[in-house]
């Protein structure tokens, strides 16, 4: 039985023991930023920086890493280890570039692009050699409006259970970030160390690692990287609001234990 499973279930036994975080110490030498990483037995790493000083329950930025193969589909990181109802962040490789998407799921389905987490590319954003690479800020990983509508933060003084998914097979449209793509090869959940990846240098490595600097965030990064907002692809229905949707797909969900 791994140690993992072990802490698992000693957790469940107790109720109360901590987790066992699964992430380590890490220094990314392109861009000097120390993370917290949790290398996944698929070969893709999952890296997290914090600001030194965040106040409970409230909203707080993320430098997020995610290195992968290049040849890999897709990639993505659930930010309360769960598929649905948590922001998603989904890379995958466009020739050269890297694409991001900021998706929520609200089914075991093709998750929508999801407006309320943004992301400034960082430098440490390309493929080079055999590896592709994903740099940035994200406002809005770390907070969000749960399932039952109420407001919701990842607790930066813990462990955080977080959950990836990724997949062999290349989205349907590589170069436009609103794209459909299939189900996960393959999907893994961990615990990352939070309180190990707070550091005082924060806003200093974004400086550091801003590149391409606009206004607005969405210029074309200077490694090659074009940078693509989640806004919504035009011409496409505006979308639901939160209870809305849940009320929505709990209708769906009525309707359909009435068909049987
Ligand atoms: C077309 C896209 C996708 C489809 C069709 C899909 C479908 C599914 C289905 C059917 C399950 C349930 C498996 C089971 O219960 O046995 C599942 C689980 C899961 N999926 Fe996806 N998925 C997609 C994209 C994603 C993405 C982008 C992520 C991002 C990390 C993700 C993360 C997960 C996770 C962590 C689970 C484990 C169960 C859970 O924690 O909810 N999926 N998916």
């Amino acid at each position: 039985m791994k140690w993992t499973s072990i802490a698992a279930v000693a957790a469940g036994l107790v109720g109360s023991a901590a987790a066992q975080a699964e992430s380590e110490p890490y220094t990314d030498a392109e861009t000097g930023i120390v993370f917290q990483q949790y290398p996944s037995a698929d070969g893709i790493k999952f890296r997290v920086a914090l600001p030194g000083t965040i106040e409970a329950g409230q909203p707080y930025d993320v430098i997020l890493q995610i290195e992968a193969p290049k040849s890999i589909g897709w990639v993505g990181w659930a930010w309360a280890g769960q598929m649905t109802y948590n922001p998603l962040t989904v890379i995958w490789p466009n020739g050269d570039q890297v694409m991001h998407s900021s998706r929520m799921a609200f089914g075991y389905s093709t998750p929508s692009p999801y407006a309320d987490a943004t992301y400034q590319v960082l430098k440490g954003t390309g493929i080079k050699g055999d590896t592709l690479k994903f740099t940035a800020l994200c406002k809005g990983c770390s907070s969000w409006t749960d399932f039952t509508g109420e407001p919701f933060t990842v607790d930066a003084s813990q462990e955080a259970r977080f959950a990836y998914a990724f997949s062999a097979n290349p989205v349907a449209t590589p170069s436009d970030n609103a794209t459909t793509f299939t189900i996960h090869d393959g999907v893994g959940h961990w615990y990352h160390d939070l309180p190990g990846a707070k550091s005082a240098s924060f806003a200093d490595w974004v400086a550091k690692n801003t590149v391409g600097a606009a206004p607005n965030g969405t210029a074309p990064g200077t490694n090659g990287t074009t940078v693509f907002s989640a806004a919504r692809p035009r011409g496409a229905a505006a979308p639901l609001r939160f209870m809305e949707r849940v009320r929505r797909d709990l209708g769906a969900d009525a309707r359909n234990r009435n068909r049987n």
